[in-house]
């Protein structure tokens, strides 16, 4: 037994290590344990960042190849370079997860290298390939993410049966690539190789794309993703894939003719959600409460059912987001140091960053009309915004639905340019409690996409200027 923390945080990804940061900032003596070898957890190193480079990048290519020449600019014959794509996508994530390491030497923080699981109520096993070291604390919080899932019949190879980590570093551009699930993961990463230049197929079990999402945002953004080359089967249910050679073979039943279905593919993409990283923590053993889903069951204050263990973000329930994690963070900090910490559930925002994004916070109509609650709706289309149309990026809408009687802003759900950074200012409004309004009589600089915001808010009176 040797070293003695306040705060133990088991999990150096955003939950965890914005978590350690803020019980520094708390005066807490601190520890954060990663087995990973990098900090940044999934997020960082295999999830958001990595795939917002490639997005990013795989758009500047394909803007370059299809778009410059009709605006005048002569490139000559563009090709891809793929490794070096790669390359550039590596060094995002290096600088950014060694800006953890330098945050967590700034705040004195002491970064263990290992495997965790939990000893006792207050102690905290690490096995770092054939060491093993007990460390003591008066307080843990497990933060150790989430892992791919698959579909039973499937075993994830990362070769040519691959989860998201595997889409993130094809050595070459897969001629056919079929995605099975037409979730965020998906349709991202569906993006991406669309751009340079696979044949894309995404085989969605629902009847429609991003299930949970507001349904005019859901059809529209199908529209759009069809409109941009990508292959769609709705309503089917993969079944299993089989791998000849260096092909595979996927099969699925049509939901709808109950017929049977099968194609064939270079590489498949199994995004059909992810699962808590609970397994190895001990936490039978030492009580610890988990649901079906093997999450860990949390109160109000991210309590576990030993009172100075605490969980927070992907292992916990609710939307397994880096922002949702990084926000229960700090809460969970100031609740150890005995402040208030908390986190509005209803004003978490959620993005695709494809192109167009697409970004929504709050409830969607079908969730208002379920829960009985009377609303009106404000919508405005990119097409009538004159920055979107200086840009030729008019796709999309804004829409804000606000309470049919007090005009509160209960929901914003848009899709098109930039989408994704402007849904913070709906996130504002809605915890300040804004009305529809409110948000009408703000003034938006123009020329702005955020006027759009302006416009919806203005539409749900049934006044906007510009349609
Ligand atoms: P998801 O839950 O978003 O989508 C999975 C999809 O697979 C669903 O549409 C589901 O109906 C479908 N599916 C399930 N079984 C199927 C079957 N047998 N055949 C065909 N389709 C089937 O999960 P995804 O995309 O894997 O993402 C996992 C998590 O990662 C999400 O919770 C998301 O919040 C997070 N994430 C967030 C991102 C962001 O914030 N931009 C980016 C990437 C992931």
């Amino acid at each position: 037994m040797s070293d003695i923390y306040e705060v133990v945080v088991i999990g150096g990804g955003p939950g965890g290590y914005v978590c350690a940061i803020r019980s520094a900032q708390l005066g807490f003596k601190t520890a954060c344990i990663e087995s990973r070898g990098t900090l940044g957890g999934t997020c960082l190193n295999v999830g958001c960042i990595p795939s917002k480079s490639l997005l990013n990048l795989s758009e500047n290519y394909f803007k370059a190849k299809k778009d410059f020449s009709s605006i005048g600019i002569e490139t000559g014959n563009i090709s891809l370079n793929l490794p070096k794509m790669m390359k550039a996508k590596e060094k995002s994530v290096t600088i950014l997860t060694k800006g953890i390491e330098f945050l967590f030497k700034k705040n004195k923080i002491d970064y263990i290298k290992g495997r965790a699981s939990i000893g006792s109520n207050n102690e905290i096993i690490v096995k770092n390939n054939n060491s093993q070291k007990t460390y003591k604390a008066k307080n843990i919080v497990i933060c150790t993410g989430s892992k791919p899932t698959s579909l039973p019949n499937i075993k994830i190879d990362e070769k040519n049966i691959v989860s998201s980590t595997g889409a993130l570093s094809f050595s070459k551009v897969p001629k056919e690539l079929v995605i099975i699930g037409g979730g965020y993961i998906g349709l991202e990463m569906g993006s991406v190789w669309k751009r340079l230049g696979s044949n894309v197929t995404v085989i969605e079990f629902l009847d429609h794309i991003v299930p949970g999402m507001d349904q005019d945002i859901s059809n529209e953004f199908l529209k759009i993703l069809k409109k941009q080359g990508i292959n769609f089967k709705l309503n089917s249910k993969v079944t299993g894939v089989k791998a000849i050679k260096e092909q595979v073979i996927v099969n699925y039943i049509n939901n709808k003719t109950s017929t049977n279905e099968k194609i064939q593919a270079d590489k498949v993409l199994v995004a059909v959600g992810r699962k808590a990283n609970t397994e190895d923590l001990n936490l039978s053993k030492i009580s610890i409460k988990t649901d079906k889903q093997s999450r860990i069951q949390v109160d109000k204050k991210f309590q576990t059912s030993i009172k100075n263990i605490y969980a927070i973000g992907d292992v916990i329930k609710g939307p397994m987001l880096a922002h949702k994690a990084e926000d229960e963070g700090i809460a969970v900090a100031e609740i150890i140091a005995g402040q208030s910490g908390h986190v509005n559930y209803d004003t978490i925002p959620g993005v695709i960053y494809t192109s167009p994004e697409v970004a929504t916070v709050g409830k969607t109509e079908q969730e208002l009309i379920k829960a009985n609650i009377k609303y009106k709706v404000g919508k405005f289309p990119f097409i009538a915004n004159s920055r979107a149309k200086v840009i030729n990026e008019t796709d999309g809408f804004v829409k804000i639905i606000a309470d049919a009687k007090t005009d509160k802003v209960l929901g914003v759900h848009m899709i098109g340019p930039h989408v994704g950074d402007m849904i913070a200012e709906m996130a504002l409004a809605m915890e300040f409690g804004a009305s529809a309004e409110d948000i009408a009589r703000t003034c938006h600089a123009h020329p702005t996409y955020s006027e759009a915001i302006k416009e919806a808010a203005l539409a749900v009176d049934k006044r906007p200027i510009h349609t």
